[in-house]
């Protein structure tokens, strides 16, 4: 056992044990550096696990992590406010989703019937379908709907054992819709156990009847200075893109936001290798994302420059097409983050389905996948207060499994494995 802070020494403190964890997920293995030169041929693979373990949070924080003996002697199960007694089942850190446009309204189901009978994600929105089309829905909605429908989106994400999520803005493509997104982001997470990371996205497409350039001028004179001003984002994102926005206007719009205190990140190489992997390395972005057409020279560029590669396996999925070459970016040393993309034209929230998506089709062991959804999500968001692990000092944000093996988030795909879900030390689901 590691941890020097008995719970007898926090009286005021709310304790919360988690023991007899057959498999306890701590964290990314030690390496010589955090993130990179890992031992993949290992067991464990990129992961540190302990077999009959438990760990002790007092005030929503890991305090001790060690054999389950220890730890419930150190730290009595009937003295905690939250006990839960794991089974010999597996526990893991609870899921960082670092990539969601989770904020929106309408309905698009009809446009997955025409993806199938052969018309593309990009005539789609050149005929004002897509993106724009929930736009219209988005600016339509009334604040309460927008609300709810964010706040059940989000149930289910925490039900699958999301703890953390990043939420994109960019169904508004006005300052005034932009800025009723963001605040609508702000005022679920309020009263929500999930931590919510704001982004502002402005730039996700050109408005009907503008020009990109023109636009540009408006997300850059308007909209950053506005989002900016109320302090409601953390990321600045831009959709990176052939027929969207170029390379020089998404350097406009980040570097706008950047000198405003936003943080980039970029949609790169989704659909055509346009460059948004360089100018995120350029630019020092939190991340790159998509990155399907990326090349060894794009991993290289990010891996160098500390930008997190952050791929949406649902994504591909649901265009049909070829999956981001995720070996690429390790073989670069980049770590290589996972999300679920979750938006109108990819309906997916849970990370346990991007799980089993990343394992089948990108062939990232399972071990590889849990890291991707855990740690190294967290490092695409900048959080480094242990976030994606079970490390004492990192939030107790936890979930228990009804399986003895972690390999079960991924190998099980009609169905959640998760049978508790821990947020800062407390039972928040399913
Ligand atoms: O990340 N590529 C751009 N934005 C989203 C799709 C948004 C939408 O189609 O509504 C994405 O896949
Ligand atoms: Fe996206």
């Amino acid at each position: 056992m590691t941890g020097t802070s008995p719970a007898d020494s926090h009286p005021d403190g709310s304790t919360c044990v988690v023991y007899d964890a057959g498999q306890l997920i701590v964290g990314p293995a030690a390496g010589p550096d955090d993130s990179r030169a890992i031992d993949r041929e290992s067991d464990d693979g990129p992961l540190e696990i302990r077999e009959d373990a438990a760990f002790a949070a007092i005030d929503g924080e890991v305090v001790a992590v060690g054999s389950s003996d220890e730890i419930t002697r150190e730290y009595p199960p009937e003295n905690a406010e939250t006990a839960i007694d794991a089974a010999g089942n597996a526990v893991v850190p609870g899921f960082v989703d670092p990539h969601t446009h989770a904020v929106f309204a309408g309905d698009r189901s009809d446009e997955f019937a025409a993806k199938l009978r052969g018309k593309s994600y990009q005539e789609i929105l050149a005929e004002g379908g897509g993106i724009l089309r929930t736009v219209r829905a988005t600016r339509n909605a009334s604040d309460a709907d927008l609300r709810a429908n964010l706040r059940a989106h989000l149930d289910v994400m925490l039900a699958s054992g999301t703890t953390t999520v990043e939420v994109k803005s960019g169904y508004g493509l006005d300052v005034e819709t932009e800025l009723r997104l963001l605040e609508t982001i702000d005022r679920v997470a309020d009263g929500h156990p999930i931590d919510v990371v704001p982004t502002f996205m402005g730039a996700h497409a050109v408005p009907e009847g503008r020009e990109a350039d023109e636009y540009v001028g408006r997300v850059v004179g308007e909209q950053v200075p506005a989002v900016a001003d109320q302090e409601i984002a953390e990321f600045c994102d831009v959709f990176c893109e052939a027929d969207v926005f170029d390379v020089a206007q998404s350097r406009r719009v980040l570097e706008a936001g950047a000198a405003a205190g936003l943080t980039p990140k970029v949609h790169a190489e989704e659909f055509t290798r346009l460059g948004g992997s360089q100018l995120a390395a350029d630019l020092g972005a939190a991340s790159a994302d998509h990155l399907l057409h990326a090349t060894e020279e794009d991993a290289a560029a990010l891996a160098a420059a500390d930008v997190v590669p952050v791929l949406l396996p649902a994504t591909a999925f649901g265009l049909g097409e070829a999956y981001a070459d995720a070996r690429t970016f390790l073989e670069a040393g980049a770590p290589v983050a996972l999300a679920t993309d979750f938006n109108p034209n990819c309906h997916a929230r849970t990370m346990e389905f991007v799980q089993t998506l990343a394992t089948v089709e990108m062939g990232l062991t399972p071990a590889e996948a849990l890291r991707g959804a855990t740690h190294d999500a967290s490092l695409a968001i900048d959080r480094d207060d242990g976030t994606g692990t079970l490390r004492e000092g990192a939030p107790a944000d936890a979930v228990v499994l009804e399986a003895p093996s972690f390999v079960h988030l991924a190998y099980r795909f009609d169905s959640s494995a998760v049978d508790t879900v821990i947020k800062t030390g407390v039972e928040v689901g399913p």
